[in-house]
This record gives C-alpha cells, structure tokens and sequence, in this order.
C-alpha cells in the first residue's frame, strides 16, 4: 500500500452491518486549515455510528438512498497527530490527541488508519489510559459532563436519577455525579445491576421487572439516556423546580407545567473544552473507562452491531493495528 492510501470501514448505501466495506485501497485525507490529520489507534463506537449506517441522519436523501460518495464510519478517536493544516496552534506532530473526526461534525471518518479532524473537536488524550481507553471517551463522557456540570449544576446532597445506566452515556454519569457528591438511582437490566453497583450507583432499579416511576420520588434530577415512555414517566420522580436532560426528546411543554420542572434537549458538543474536563477527571481517577468488546478493524460491521444487539456494559471499541 501506497502512503498516501489507507485502509478504512466505508458504507455506499444504508442499511445493516452488511453495508459496512472495508477499503484497503482509501485515499488518506489532506490537511485543510483548522484541521489535523491523525494516526487513529483506536474508535470508540456510539449509538449515532450505527444510527448513520442506518441512514438516520442523512440529510435531504431518504433513508436507504446511497450517500453521494463512499462514507467513513465512525466519529471518537484516540490517535497521534500525524499532520498539523494552518491556523493550528494548539497541537504539533507527535501529539497524543482524543476527540471526534465524525463526518457529521467536519471530520472524515474515525474508522480508517487515518481521519482528518476540526480541531475545535479535540484535546489531548488523558495522559493516565492507553488509547483503546481514551477512544471510548469522547462522545459519551462529554455528554456526561455536559448535562450533569452545565445543565443541572449537580451538587453535593442532590439526588440524580440516571437511566440507561449501564450504556456508554450511563456508566460515565454514574460515576460523574458520584464525583459531584449526588445520591445516584439508576435504572438497568438484570444481567446489568453488578455492574452499575460498581460503578458507585446507590439504589439500581431493574427495568425489567420494576417500576421506577412507583419507587422514587422528590428527585432534583434525571438524566435520560432512553426516551420514549421513560422519559414521560420520570417527570413524576422529579421534586417541583427539578431538572430532567434528555438524550433523546424534545421537551414536553405540558408536563413541565403539571410538574412544574424544567426539560432541556440536549446536543452534545464533542468539543475541547469537555473533552478537556473530562480528560482532568479520568486523570484525577474520578472517571474510570469500562470497554465491553474490542474488535479489529476488520470487524468493524460486527462491533457496530454489538453494540446495537448485544447489550453491552460500556463502551464497544474498535482498535486501529
Ligand atoms: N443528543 C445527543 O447529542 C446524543 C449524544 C450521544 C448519544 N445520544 C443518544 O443517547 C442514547 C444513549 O446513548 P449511549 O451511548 O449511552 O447508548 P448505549 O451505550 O447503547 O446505552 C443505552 C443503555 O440504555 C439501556 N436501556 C435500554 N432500554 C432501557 C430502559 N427501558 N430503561 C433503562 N435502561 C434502558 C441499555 O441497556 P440494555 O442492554 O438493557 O438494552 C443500555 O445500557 C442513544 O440513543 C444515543 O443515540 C444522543
């Protein structure tokens, strides 16, 4: 192979992990202003890297129309910089960076040998953990960090009802909010309750078979990593004033009026300044990483369904070799 290709898992259509190619033969990207171009040595994978092979967030195509040119899967990254574009002060070669490269947000993909990334989207990669670790970071623990430090100000003595707490979102918040000094309920499966225990959780609420909006009550805050009837049902959990972040709804003007609590949406900036904090946190031992399955590059349409099918407890990642 040639330098200037490179291997990458590419899709030209939408659909299952069938659609997932893997191309040996990739053009490696070309450095642009404000960008650098990385030697990717791991990609954490996220729910919306499925959801995008799918074809959810194709913008103006129907779902199942094929993307305009092969599209690179993949979006969070730990890797060395390997080209600096202009207007770039921050990072030089050699660095070791995290962040995302996803399309989406201006990058060419995560997984691939090589991605090209806004640097606006990265920040060095906490100096404490290996790559594969420092992957699985930057989506799910900026959320974290973004709902629980700016939109509910998580303070010692509240009380936080996390759901989804043994997903990438959960098992982050758990420990976040236990950092912050809060009570954490969270909800999980069955086979999923060890393990949000360990992650600090103080009452772990089985979906399956309770019914969390019965047990809990007065709560400060809820974090929902879920949707749907679960997201309608933790109004009830939340005390008048309190707070619920959703990963996934629009807020419901009419039960924040009969509750008398705020609904924030929120949409996660994968951007330095909290993958900054969060590198602070991993490095502090406040924010351990919990990676479920690695698979090689050449799996990555089988790791994409793992962690859409094969209830994972963490993060899925893929490693770059
Ligand atoms: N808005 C944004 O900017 C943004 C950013 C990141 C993610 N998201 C979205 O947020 C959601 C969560 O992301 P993630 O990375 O945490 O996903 P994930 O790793 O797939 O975790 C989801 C977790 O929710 C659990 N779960 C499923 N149904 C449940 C229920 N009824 N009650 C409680 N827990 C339940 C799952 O457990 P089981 O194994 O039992 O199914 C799993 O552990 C995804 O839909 C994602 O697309 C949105």
């Amino acid at each position: 192979m040639s330098s200037s290709r490179a291997c990458a898992a590419q899709i030209k259509k939408y659909g299952g992990s069938d659609v997932v190619e893997i191309n040996t033969n990739t053009p490696k990207p070309t450095i642009s202003p404000g960008h650098i171009v990385v030697e990717v040595h791991a990609v954490g994978l996220n729910p919306s890297d499925w959801k995008i092979r799918q074809g959810y967030f194709s913008k103006g195509e129907s779902k199942g129309e094929p993307p305009t040119t092969p599209l690179t899967l993949g979006g969070d990254f730990s890797g060395i910089v390997v080209e600096v574009g202009e207007n770039v002060s921050d990072f030089k070669k050699n660095d070791a960076v995290y962040g995302t490269a996803l399309t989406l947000a201006g990058g060419s993909g995560a997984l691939a040998e090589f991605a090209s990334a806004n640097v606006k989207n990265v920040a060095f990669k906490p100096k404490n953990i290996n790559h594969i670790e420092a992957s699985a970071l930057p989506l799910a623990g900026s959320s974290a960090v973004q709902a629980l430090t700016e939109h509910m100000e998580l303070s010692k003595c509240q009380k936080i009802l996390i759901h989804g707490g043994a997903g990438g979102i959960g098992s982050f918040a758990i420990q976040l909010a236990k950092h912050l000094g809060a009570y954490v309920a969270t909800t999980a499966s069955t086979d999923d309750t060890a393990y949000v225990k360990t992650l600090g959780a103080d009452t772990v609420i089985d979906y399956t078979k309770e019914n969390f909006a019965e047990l809990l009550k007065a709560y400060d805050a809820v974090y929902d990593t879920v949707g749907g009837e679960t997201y309608k049902k933790s109004f009830k959990v939340l005390k008048s004033g309190g707070i619920i972040v959703s990963m996934l709804e629009k807020p419901d003007e009419a039960l924040m009026k009969q509750y008398g609590v705020r609904a924030i949406a929120q949409g996660t900036l994968t951007n330095t300044a909290h993958l900054t904090e969060l590198a602070k946190l991993v490095e502090a031992g406040a924010i351990k990483v919990h990676v479920d399955k690695i698979f090689p590059l050449e799996q990555a349409g089988e790791a994409l369904s793992y962690l859409e099918k094969g209830h994972p407890k963490g993060k899925v990642v893929v490693e770059i070799q």
